[in-house]
């Protein structure tokens, strides 16, 4: 048997902000933010929705569309960088807050790779007889590292004015980053296929860990206590991010992992029907694609309307083109990102 996907469903975050919106708390602009990254707008929630509120929302949609009721699912996947609590997880509390019975809740945390790595997990859980109806989550809050915290009705123009000084040259130390990311969360409702020949092929999955410092929170339990004033002041509870390292690493290691998934699996890349890259910037993936040679027909972006959703990309990308009519019956889809970690992998799926 392989493991399909039944339902598929997102979401995102209440307040629709454009790159307009974003230069009234720090010194950027739109056209810096469409050339460099082709970022348009991206979503971020209302004060009080968290990274399991969105999940809740979009396993809602997956599970509707797969017309499987919430009492038949027996596993959840939850993947986010974004968890409500240091601990626990958000699995958990998506299980309480589904109405789910007592079942086993896992939480992922491989950040962009999030969704990958949970569909290998997911695929082995379902093969080892341990879940039959598996509900795989990938999602975000990713306002809560944002630097304007003092300045949200701001940038949703509930207020007008400027931040201080200060606040701005705060929020500007970050804007390489913070432009680039928005909420949202997608889901996918996993179950065993009737045959072998559609469905999820293979996973192929890599780590570096010797790159962690290149894309990380430097806050949490290495430090007594894991979180302080100062560290705050410091700005440790924002991502430190070597852009360029990260470009780098994504332009080479997602096409080398498609290229090593597709010809393991005994096809070439005329077979792949549908590229789905992480959509960390749209330079890097259109990066990925000359590299592959693949034609704009047999690839997917959204990053303009949503930024980088980190675990809810891939998911949300599958949704949408299912919806679309963009994966018909029979396509061979390739699923590939990259993240914090390093980790990277890349999937291929059958539909
Ligand atoms: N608005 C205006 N100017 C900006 C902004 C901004 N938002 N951000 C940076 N700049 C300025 C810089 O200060 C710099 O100015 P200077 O030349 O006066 O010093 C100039 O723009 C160029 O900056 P670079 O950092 O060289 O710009 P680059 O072209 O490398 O783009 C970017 C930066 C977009 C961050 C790019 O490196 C990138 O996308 N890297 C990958 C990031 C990524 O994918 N991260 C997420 C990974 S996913 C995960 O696991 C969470």
């Amino acid at each position: 048997m392989r493991t399909v996907v039944k339902g598929s469903g997102f979401v995102v975050g209440e307040h629709k902000v454009d790159n307009h919106q974003l230069a009234r708390v720090c010194d950027t602009s739109d056209q810096w933010i469409r050339e460099r990254s082709g970022i348009e707008e991206r979503y971020y929630v209302a004060d009080g929705t968290t990274t399991s509120d969105l999940g809740v929302r979009a396993a809602k949609v997956a599970l509707e569309q797969a017309g499987v009721a919430p009492s038949e699912i027996d596993y959840v996947v939850f993947a986010t960088m974004t968890p409500d609590f240091y601990f626990p997880g958000c699995g958990a509390l998506l299980q309480a807050k589904l109405g789910l019975r007592n079942v086993p809740s896992l939480d992922l945390r491989q950040q962009c790779t999030g969704f990958i790595y949970g569909l290998q997990v997911s695929d082995a859980l379902l093969r080892a007889g341990a879940a039959k109806k598996l509900l795989l989550v990938g999602a975000e809050v990713h306002s809560g590292f944002m630097p304007w915290a003092k300045d949200w009705d701001i940038v949703f123009g509930k207020r007008e004015g400027r931040p201080s000084d200060e606040d701005w040259a705060f929020s500007t130390r970050y804007r390489d980053r913070t432009v680039l990311f928005g909420d949202a969360g997608g889901a996918v409702v996993l179950e065993a296929g009737k045959d072998d020949t559609t469905g999820l092929l293979d996973v192929s999955l890599h780590s570096d860990g010797s790159f962690a410092e290149k894309l990380y929170v430097p806050s949490g339990f290495a430090w007594r206590p894991y979180l302080t004033e100062a560290m705050i002041r410091e700005g440790r509870h924002i991502p430190e991010m070597d852009g360029k390292q990260v470009f780098r690493m994504a332009v080479t290691k997602m096409p080398e992992v498609v290229r090593e998934i597709v010809a393991k699996n005994g096809y070439t890349l005329d077979d792949v029907s549908l590229l789905i890259a992480h959509q960390a910037n749209l330079r890097i993936s259109e990066a990925v694609q000359k590299a592959l040679a693949l034609p704009d027909e047999r690839v997917y972006n959204n990053i303009q309307r949503y930024g980088n959703t980190t675990a809810a990309t891939i998911p949300i990308a599958y949704d949408e083109c299912r919806r679309a009519g963009r994966i018909k019956k029979g396509d061979l889809v390739c699923f590939v990102g990259l993240g914090a970690g390093f980790h990277w992998g890349a999937a291929l799926y059958r539909e």
